[in-house]
């Protein structure tokens, strides 16, 4: 990626993905996990303090190396044992129906081909099985979609080609996944145009 993408970007990702107001959701997300688990954009392992006990094992696949570095305390201080098994979400190195579930937060805007990142994680989740995620996309208000087709251009180079409009829901429904549980809302705190979250859970048929 270069020297900003391979030595920056993941640190500008760790502190700004890190913020506490976000916990909740990560809470919530996570909450909602059980058995075997592939995480796409593992990052710095942001996600794992809220690994219910549920969870056996979490599969990580995560193309940034110094992400995966800066994820080292959080690696230890998790009882759950997590694996970086994956460079590319787009391209997962795992048998069909592999897991039960499938974790991605905040990570949908950035997967280059995320049509078919998703056909991955349909074929690698067992019959039934869950993706649950969090994901900032196309807003719900026209006023702000207009702002987000207007910044989108500078947020690609500037955050490793995270996409502002991305209609989640509409993805994931198209990749044949079943959304049983989806709460649309803008995060507080956060500008609008980045802030517009999808929350939810998403069935493998
Ligand atoms: C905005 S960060 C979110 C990180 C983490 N999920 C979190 O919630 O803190 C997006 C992550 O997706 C990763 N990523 C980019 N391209 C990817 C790909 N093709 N496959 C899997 N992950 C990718 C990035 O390296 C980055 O760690």
């Amino acid at each position: 990626m270069g020297l900003y993408g391979d030595n920056v970007l993941p640190r500008v990702i760790d502190v700004a993905c890190g913020l506490k107001t976000v916990h909740p959701l990560r809470q919530r997300v996570c909450d909602r996990l059980e058995g075997s688990v592939v995480e796409i954009g593992f990052g710095s392992g942001l996600n794992t303090p809220f690994y219910p006990a549920a969870v056996t094992r979490v599969a990580a696949v995560e193309p940034a190396d110094l992400a995966w570095k800066l994820a080292g305390k959080r690696l230890e201080a998790t009882s759950v044992p997590v694996e970086r098994a994956g460079l590319d979400g787009q391209a997962l190195p795992f048998p069909d129906d592999s897991f039960d579930c499938a974790l991605s937060t905040w990570t949908m805007c950035t997967i280059p081909d995320i049509g078919a990142a998703l056909a991955e994680l349909r074929r690698v989740l067992r019959p039934g099985g869950r993706l649950s995620f969090v994901e900032h996309g196309l807003a719900p208000d026209e006023k702000v979609r207009r702002w987000q087709h207007r910044l989108e251009p500078v947020q690609k180079r500037l955050f490793g080609g995270c996409h502002l409009t991305r209609p989640i829901v509409e993805l994931l429904t198209a990749a044949g996944f079943t959304i049983t549980d989806v709460d649309v809302f803008y995060e507080d705190g956060a500008p609008k145009f980045l802030a517009a979250d999808s929350l939810g859970v998403a069935v493998s048929p």
